[in-house]
């Protein structure tokens, strides 16, 4: 059993990029099991910043193999800049980045859609990242998705292409009224794509499940976060897929008999970009801060993320729907500087405590939290060399967090660099 699932457990950009990076270092196989361009994933080497949407956070390490896997939604735009972006640093991806053929492509249209769903949304909009994601999921649903595989058919890809689009403008010319686009030029467009990146495409199931057989290293990256998952997330709040653990399974067609590890990224406080439910959201100078030290902005639309205390409840839930065994918590530099740091134990309804993680919009809108005060540490964690050297206090910290959630704290994040990181 040789795969290790790394998850958000949050809202997303706990820092699952920093870690993956930093695990793969000695696996075989990074392979990312959903989502699409909605994610951004930063690595710092050396003080330099790559960030990555669609690519697995382990291209940067030269042995390791990457993997697009069936659950991803591509946008070929997203995807080829990516390419030229790691290229241009020297960073090759020929014969050791892998696309699934069954994936499912996203189009134009589904990025207007998304667009203009949002626009008319008004006061109900979700906060997308406007990259298409649900609508090209929908097709998925709906079975009118236009996938990898039938760019090698040229005929099939055309006709799949005009019922779509037949459909889509209809929405899009009549209500919104876009202008008709030019199905030929997209037809070129699409297979012009599909040439330069048919060596990369493959059946990553049976690739995976060759290199599970082998006993080979493998992590499955999660985007997003359990908190954004389609079905246990802050529906509707949420994204269009499944980032918790179990979509590794059906994001890359492996068994869960092949799963060892589930590491949850927990990020030392919370924050959330886009819409929703957010119980220990600051409002207050000291959000502010976190924003401020924190450098919390996203890092696919550059929109400032909302910011707020560790939530326990929250936490807790998650370890217990992704099966977390460890914990990597990020951004504890961020920290620092706070006196003292609050983390919620409670979530109250109408004066009573709740028993689990609500999943209806008007109790989560609702909550009042209760909070544990823990006195910070004071000092800069930067450059810590060992686990002992932490401060007393932020080993507090983490055994509150083992204490609540029974999740082991294993990895400590001290910085956004590679070299940062303390493992126990
Ligand atoms: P992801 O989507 O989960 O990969 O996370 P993002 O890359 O969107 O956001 C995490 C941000 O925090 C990035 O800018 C990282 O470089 C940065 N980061 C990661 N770990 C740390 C850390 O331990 N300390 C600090 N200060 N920044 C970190
Ligand atoms: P990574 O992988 C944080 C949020 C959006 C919005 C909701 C739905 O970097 O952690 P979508 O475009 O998916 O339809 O938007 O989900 N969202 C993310 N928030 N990190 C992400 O990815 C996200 N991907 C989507 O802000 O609230
Ligand atoms: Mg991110």
């Amino acid at each position: 059993m040789s795969v290790t699932i790394v998850v958000g457990s949050q809202w997303g950009d706990e820092g699952k990029g920093k870690i993956v990076d930093l695990i793969s270092q000695d696996a075989d196989i990074v392979a990312r099991y959903q989502g699409g361009a909605n994610a951004g994933h930063t690595i710092v080497i050396d003080g330099k910043q790559y960030i990555l949407h669609l690519i697995p956070s382990g291209i940067l390490n030269p042995d390791c193999i990457c993997v697009i896997g069936n659950g991803v939604v591509i946008d070929p735009i997203a995807l080829q800049n990516e390419i030229e972006m790691l290229e241009s640093h020297n960073i090759s991806i020929r014969g050791r980045l892998f696309i699934s053929h069954k994936a499912h492509l996203i189009m134009p249209y589904h990025k207007l859609l998304d667009q203009v769903r949002e626009k008319d949304a008004k006061g109900n909009a979700i906060g997308t990242t406007g990259r298409g994601i649900g609508p090209a999921y929908f097709d998925k649903a709906t079975r009118s998705g236009i996938r990898i595989v039938d760019l090698l058919d040229k005929e099939r890809f055309e006709q799949k292409l005009r019922v779509n689009i037949e459909e889509k403008y209809n929405i899009l010319n009549k209500i919104y009224g876009f202008e008709k686009i030019d199905i030929d030029s997209l037809v070129e467009e699409y297979l012009s794509f599909d040439t330069e990146i048919d060596d990369l495409i493959t059946d990553t199931t049976l690739l995976l499940n060759t290199a599970i057989k082998e006993n080979k290293k493998i992590v499955a990256e999660g985007a997003q976060g359990a908190l954004l998952d389609i079905d246990h997330g802050t529906y509707p709040f949420v994204t269009s897929s499944n980032p918790i653990s179990g979509g590794a399974c059906t994001g890359l067609g492996i068994p869960p008999t092949a799963i060892s590890k589930v590491i949850g990224i927990v990020k030392a406080y919370t924050t959330r970009v886009g819409n929703g439910p957010f119980p220990t959201e600051l409002n207050d100078d000291t959000g502010e801060k976190l924003r401020k030290i924190g450098a919390e902005f996203g890092a696919t639309t550059g929109r400032p993320r909302r910011c707020g205390w560790l939530d326990l409840v929250a936490l807790k839930y998650s370890v217990m729907i992704n099966g977390i065994s460890e914990i990597a918590l990020t951004k504890l530099d961020v920290l620092d500087e706070f006196e003292e740091i609050k983390l919620c134990t409670t979530y109250k309804y109408k004066g009573r405590s709740l028993k689990s993680f609500p999943v209806d919009m008007r109790t989560l809108d609702n909550l009042e939290c209760d909070y544990v005060t823990v006195k910070g540490w004071k000092r800069t964690l930067h450059g810590t060399k060992n686990w002992a050297d932490l401060p007393i206090e932020a080993l507090n910290y983490f055994k509150i967090i083992e204490d609540t959630t029974g999740a082991e704290v294993k990895i400590a994040s001290l910085s956004p660099d590679r070299a940062d990181t303390l493992i126990k």
